[in-house]
């Protein structure tokens, strides 16, 4: 979401006239997006912003801002930490900057409202790319105990079926063969009598060639979002479904409002209608209360399972949440233990599933060149799994093109292939 903010909020100043630099020193304004999810994420935007703000010392003209959800949890706040900032913007009053950059502030400006904002006037300007996000929802209602995303994000709001097809349209436009439908809770979507399966009826109506979608919380995947994604053939066969814990008592502690009954159920469900679903999900260790026991069962889950992927985090306390009143009592090193455990059983189930796949054809989608090696160009296929393609010896243009990959090798994170001719 912080990617695709970003990007709208470039596209708002292209249109005033600003151009991009990479280079800080030679910036007029210098804008950081923050996530505020886990410590370590704003420990970070300190960092950088305190890094930057040498450039403002070295020339007082240039405008320091810093916008997002930790722009939003920290407002007044940040000025201490970050004496050099002119901008502290929350995550809808950002889209404003370009508003407040007319005016002459004397005094940093702290604008943190959250209204119910539904609309965004402006289409991002996204030339040359093949794939992009596109907002469906913002915020969330569902306050899991330990989440301080409905806090700096506010209550769900959900765009307009028509603003969203028309940015669809827009970005078809520009030749991107790909979206991403985005939202914290993306399959609790409603508008006019629209539900999300709906929506997802509606996109693949358009000429977009491939449609993605994230985050689905699994107490709202129903049968009719599983049916639309079994039927719909733009619909990529990915669900990306965070678990969060295998532990019933965990599960509750965190109102996630499901049990690992309920969430097999559903993965059954899904992987027997949607062929070759790819199923990824987020983790998370050392959640207060977090026994030993517990933490075998999310393994024991995880090892049932056997998700393509997985994001996997330590419990991070966040103030002013639920689960912030409970001790933080699984130790840091415990914490790291347990993490590294579940991440080297998830390295060998990916491992495992990406070489059933070797012989096997992929539908890929051209994104760019391999960063390991230039010569190599790389994409995502339909399960969001990324495909690196050797032995294309021809020096033709592949980029924003779909293409069927066979494959010859994979490991826990990529698959390599080569062009079927
Ligand atoms: N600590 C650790 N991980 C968290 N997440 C959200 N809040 C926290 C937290 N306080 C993880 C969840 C969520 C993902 C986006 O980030 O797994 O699904
Ligand atoms: Fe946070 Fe839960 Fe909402 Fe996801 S569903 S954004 S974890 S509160």
């Amino acid at each position: 979401m912080n990617v695709y903010d970003s990007e709208v909020l470039k596209g708002i100043l292209f249109k005033k006239g600003y151009s991009e630099t990479i280079k800080p020193q030679e910036a007029d304004l210098i804008v950081v997006n923050t996530c505020s999810v886990r410590e370590h994420a704003e420990t970070r935007a300190i960092g950088r912003l305190n890094e930057l703000s040498r450039y403002k010392l070295e020339n007082p003209e240039i405008k320091l801002a810093v916008i997002g959800c930790m722009a939003q949890r920290l407002g007044e706040k940040f000025l201490k930490e970050v004496p050099a900032l002119d901008f502290v913007l929350g995550t809808e009053e950002l889209f404003k900057l370009p508003e407040y950059l007319d005016k002459k502030n004397e005094k940093p400006l702290v604008a943190l409202s959250l209204s119910r904002l539904r609309e965004i006037q402006v289409l991002p300007r996204r030339k040359h790319i093949c794939t992009a996000f596109v907002a469906i929802s913002r915020g969330c209602d569902n306050f899991c105990s330990y989440c301080v995303v409905p806090y700096v994000r506010g209550p769900e709001k959900h765009r307009k079926v028509s603003d969203i097809i028309k940015e669809v349209q827009c970005l078809i436009e520009y030749g991107c063969r790909e979206v991403s439908l985005i939202g914290q809770n993306v399959n609790s979507y409603k508008d006019d009598g629209y539900d999300f399966a709906d929506l997802l009826r509606e996109v693949s109506k358009t000429d977009i060639q491939r449609i993605r979608f994230m985050t689905s919380h699994p107490r709202d995947l129903s049968p009719k979002l599983i049916q639309a994604m079994a039927f719909l053939e733009k619909v990529c066969e990915h669900l990306h479904l965070p678990l969060q814990s295998g532990s019933d008592k965990i599960l509750d502690k965190m109102d996630r409002k499901y049990s690992s009954e309920d969430y097999l159920r559903l993965v059954d469900s899904a992987r027997s209608k949607i062929q070759n679903l790819s199923l990824t999900t987020d983790l998370i260790v050392g959640f207060p209360g977090e026994k030993d026991d517990d933490f075998q069962k999310t393994l024991e889950m995880v090892d049932k399972i056997e998700f393509d992927s997985a994001f996997m985090f330590k419990y991070s306390p966040r103030e002013g949440t639920k689960a912030f009143l409970s001790e933080d009592d699984v130790p840091q090193e415990e914490k790291i233990k347990r993490l590294q455990a579940l991440i080297e059983l998830q390295k060998d189930i990916a491992k495992k599933k990406n070489q059933e796949l070797v012989g096997k054809t992929e539908e890929v989608l051209i994104d760019g060149k391999s960063k390991r090696d230039k010569a190599n160009w790389k994409g995502k296929g339909r399960s969001n799994k990324t495909v690196i393609i050797s032995k294309e010896k021809e020096n033709k243009d592949l980029f924003g093109k779909i293409v069927k990959v066979r494959i010859t090798k994979a490991d826990s994170f990529t698959l390599f292939g080569e062009i079927e001719k």
